[in-house]
């Protein structure tokens, strides 16, 4: 291979219920490409309410050769093409993760290339590098069904917490709220379709402030007022439009207040609930410079996690051995 020829690295998550793998050129000059990015949603789920965690592993297990064979399509490529293999160790469903954990180890030994364990909420921020390149230092917003995040990235691969939920995940919200308006599930997408319907003045919900210092979230305040406000009979579009609306523009007020306290111009918002119309329009109104993930780069998926291993090529950093296992609970901060 000359030095001219890009590095292809895929990329692994199984993390909870969709098998994502995708494919990412690492060019010489350290830009990075979007190949493909398959993604296999499970269903199987919709009748219990929530993820079932057996279930999901045994249809990664069944799905994840498909939707590898549909990303090698896609790229035009073929396995003896993949220069390095990343995969999600966690956190996420232990079952889950194990399939495309042991499915990239095992591709990477096979293959004689390096491996790569991703961190998820790593792969959601490097999503957004499929738009833009990520200038450290920035702000990381991390919105999705299991975490409201907010990181003050100081510098590549150096993670500061700053903020996070007290109580409810964004989309856990979304999610919820949609569920007890008879929206449909999953609930971001059914909110804010029904939102585009709605009044957001319609319902009043109280923005949740939580004293003055911090850059805490909290959600489930506006959950219970949904609750209530449904059972006085708000419509199901008025409640959708008015919630999108509070719950957005809470993100946005927490988010501005961080970036103007540590000095930070641009906001890297990603996650499932990133996919939200309304709230890019918010976001992209603002004085911040928000970056959000390509199209399909918003929800888990597989590119997302080729991304975070290409960044860590590109930095230089040790490929992993195999003998690390898959973790539940892993703190994405490393510093104070
Ligand atoms: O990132 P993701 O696929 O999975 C987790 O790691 O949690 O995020 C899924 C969450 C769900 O709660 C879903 O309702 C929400 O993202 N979501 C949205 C939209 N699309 C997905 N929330 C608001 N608006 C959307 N358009
Ligand atoms: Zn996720």
């Amino acid at each position: 291979m000359t030095t001219a020829e890009p590095i292809l690295i895929l990329g692994i998550d199984t993390s909870c219920d969709d098998t994502g793998v995708g494919l990412v050129a690492l060019h010489s000059g350290g830009r990075m490409e979007v190949r493909a990015n398959r993604i296999w949603s499970q269903t199987v789920h919709a009748s219990y309410g929530g993820v079932m965690p057996e279930l999901a592993s045994r249809e990664h297990v069944e799905r994840i050769d498909a939707v590898m064979d549909d990303a090698l399509l896609e790229a035009g490529v073929s396995v003896a093409d993949i220069g390095a293999v990343a995969a999600t160790s966690g956190p996420g469903l232990v079952g889950a993760l194990l399939v495309g954990l042991m499915y990239g180890k095992g591709l990477a030994q096979g293959l004689g290339v390096p491996f790569y364990a991703a961190h998820h909420l790593e792969g959601h921020i490097y999503a957004a590098a499929s738009e833009a390149e990520l200038r450290a230092p920035y702000l990381a917003l991390v919105v999705s069904g299991g975490h409201t995040h907010l990181f003050d990235v100081l510098s590549e691969g150096e993670y500061r917490l700053v903020g996070a939920t007290r109580d409810d995940a964004a989309g856990e919200a979304f999610d919820k709220v949609a569920r007890l308006a008879g929206l449909g599930y999953p609930g971001g997408p059914a909110i804010s379709e029904a939102a585009k319907r709605g009044d957001p003045t319609g319902v009043a919900f109280r923005e949740p402030m939580l004293g003055q210092s911090g850059y805490d979230f909290s959600f489930s305040g506006l959950k219970t007022a949904a609750l209530l406000a449904h059972r006085a009979g708000a419509s199901g579009a008025d409640l959708a439009a008015s919630f999108q609306a509070v719950a957005i523009k809470h993100l946005l007020r927490v988010t501005r207040k961080a970036a103007e306290h540590l000095g930070r111009e641009t906001v890297v918002v990603s996650g499932g609930v990133a996919a939200n119309t309304a709230l890019r329009e918010a976001f992209g109104k603002s004085e911040l410079r928000a970056v959000f993930p390509g199209q399909g780069l918003n929800t888990d998926n597989g590119a997302m996690i080729a991304l975070a291993g290409a960044a860590a090529i590109r930095s230089g950093r040790a490929a992993h051995g195999l003998g690390d296992g898959a973790v539940a609970y892993a703190p994405l901060a490393n510093v104070e």
